[in-house]
């Protein structure tokens, strides 16, 4: 199995990143799917929840999330951009944890690209006639779906975007665990440092 015990801090940011990327494109990969922490100012508690990494840029490190305009999620990123990601690689016992700052993407061209190139399964949530965490009488059912609602699918269609600068990477290891914090800007690695675990 592939250590950072040996890498740089260039090698181990080029490392995660690719892990990154290739979480983005492999459903498979345990990356495609990340846990992102909001602040909710109304609790005053963080709020975590899954959610499928669509896209990296690797030149300016930008992190791309789909969800529904909606959602409390946005709600939280619209009055306190602080956000954290966190990726977990069970075989590679790999943990990404990523302070970012989140934004909603307002190019109404690019959503409509973004958009249109989505599965129709992955087009078919944004259809439910419900806002999410919306309390319900009972449990919702496909059915309740109409594709042709023409207030909902793009309309509710948001994508979030993530500028990731600092990073706290852990590797678990039979020779000693391996801890590294990484800053970095626009893409670029700023200052690393190795930690104890
Ligand atoms: C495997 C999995 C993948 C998910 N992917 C997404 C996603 O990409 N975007 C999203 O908005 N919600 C996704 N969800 C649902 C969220 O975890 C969450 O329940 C929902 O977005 C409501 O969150 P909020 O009320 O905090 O905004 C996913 C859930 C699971 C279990």
């Amino acid at each position: 199995m592939e250590t950072i015990r040996n890498k740089s801090f260039e090698e181990i940011y080029n490392h995660i990143l690719g892990e990154i990327q290739r979480g983005s494109v492999d459903r498979k990969h345990p990356f495609h799917l990340c846990f992102l922490s909001t602040i909710n100012n109304l609790t005053g508690f963080p709020d975590s929840r899954t959610v499928v990494l669509r896209k990296i840029d690797r030149d300016s490190f930008t992190l791309r999330v789909h969800t529904d305009s909606r959602s409390e999620k946005i709600h939280h990123i619209k009055s306190c951009q602080n956000t954290h990601l966190l990726f977990y690689n069970q075989k590679a016992k790999l943990q990404v944890r990523i302070r970012s700052i989140g934004k909603e993407v307002e190019d109404e061209q690019l959503k409509k690209e973004v958009w249109s190139q989505a599965q129709e399964i992955s087009q078919r949530c944004y259809y439910v006639p419900h806002s999410p965490s919306t309390e319900i009488n009972t449990p919702f059912l496909n059915s309740e779906i109409d594709s042709t609602d023409q207030n909902l699918g793009f309309k509710v269609f948001s994508i979030l975007e993530f500028k990731p600068f600092e990073l706290d990477i852990l590797e678990l290891n039979y020779e000693g665990h391996l801890r590294a914090s990484l800053k970095v800007n626009d893409g670029n690695l700023e200052k690393a440092v190795w930690l104890m675990p």
